[in-house]
């Protein structure tokens, strides 16, 4: 059976954009396949601590983890959900695969130039980050990795590690994970949703901005979350129509009412077309949306820390299994073993 692995980092609680434009999409992927697919869904708690963590992170591993339960998970025998750092084949192969991967290839990277741009001194593991992720995906013979774009470079870093590698020792001691453009077909998701910040649409919602308005949060109250859409910056064009680049405002409206109710986003267009009142279209997506986020907060709160914790218990076990045999492999193929 081939293998679909993804992982959110829990540095703090998500937002909405997090919620609609990564984990939705990723929770219907795993319920869609896993009955012929093993889904590994792990949390990368090695990967959060190159930066700062808003308060415990083992609190927010366990709140992620209650997350996609509560975004629709469909658990069966083939879903494994483990930590990172309790798999520790992971630190190993990353350490080996340091040893592969070249200093040109790896200060490419665009995410590391981004995040040690401007940064006085800039820790090894935002450098190292993807080689660990390489690890990550390599360990278990993972195929497609569903992930949005942002992250593409990533995945083609590990396939070309995996590649070298097993030339190096000539055996297929990787599977070569699928190339960006087939991961994209395999998602069958347009991985360009973007949820905008409501204040400044032009830019994506981000968890790090200030501005409360620009955002919303996953434990927002309902009625908070409302006033927000509410208040949301649209433009003087006054008509509502598609148009990311002219009216992001709206259009981010637009997009968040389609996912927010599992519509097509040409529904959701179609029906708003032409509309005049803005305010109108506000109060639908508001109501939508705290409708939502009331559900999801009851459901949320009906997951109890022992229930993940049942999971993490035998996910571990059988990560650490198949980790330990690959690690094993690739451990004798350098002749450390
Ligand atoms: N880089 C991913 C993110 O920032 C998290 C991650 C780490 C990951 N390792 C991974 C995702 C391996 C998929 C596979 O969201």
């Amino acid at each position: 059976m081939k293998t679909i692995l993804t992982g959110i980092r829990s540095n703090s609680v998500l937002t909405l954009g997090n919620y609609l434009g990564a984990l939705l999409p990723m929770v219907r992927l795993a319920n869609e396949h896993s009955k012929d697919y093993n889904v590994h869904i792990f949390v990368p708690d090695l990967h959060s601590i190159i930066s700062d963590v808003d308060g415990d992170l083992r609190e927010n591993t366990i709140r992620t983890l209650k997350y996609w339960l509560a975004a629709g998970l469909e658990l069966n025998e083939n879903i494994h959900i483990y930590r990172q750092s309790y798999v520790p084949a992971h630190s190993e192969l990353c350490w080996i695969l340091d040893c592969v991967a070249t200093m040109g290839e790896t200060s490419r990277m665009i995410q590391y130039k981004e995040k040690s741009k401007g940064q006085e001194s800039c820790n090894v593991g935002i450098f190292n980050y993807p080689i660990l992720m390489a690890a990550d995906i390599l360990l278990y013979d993972a195929e497609f990795i569903p992930l949005g774009e942002d992250q593409f470079q990533h995945i083609e870093l590990a396939r070309n590690l995996a590649i070298r590698f097993n030339n190096r020792f000539n055996a297929e001691i990787f599977t070569v994970p699928a190339k960006t453009s087939d991961q994209v077909k395999f998602m069958e998701v347009d991985t360009a949703i973007r949820i905008r910040d409501l204040l400044n649409p032009e830019k994506k919602m981000s968890k790090s901005t200030v501005a409360e308005g620009s955002k919303i949060m996953l434990d927002d109250a309902p009625e908070k979350a409302a006033k927000k859409i509410m208040s949301a910056t649209t433009d003087s064009l006054g008509k509502v129509k598609f148009d990311m680049f002219n009216q992001p405002g709206i259009s981010n409206l637009l997009q968040i009412e389609a996912l927010v109710n599992d519509l097509p986003l040409s529904e959701v267009v179609a029906k708003w077309n032409g509309e005049t009142k803005y305010g109108e279209l506000k109060k639908a997506v508001a109501a939508s949306v705290s409708t939502m986020l009331s559900d999801f907060q009851a459901r949320l709160a009906n997951i109890s820390d022992d229930e993940v914790y049942r999971l993490l218990e035998a996910g571990e076990v059988y990560a650490n299994k198949i980790a330990n045999a690959k690690l094993l492999e690739v451990q004798k193929a350098f002749k450390l073993r």
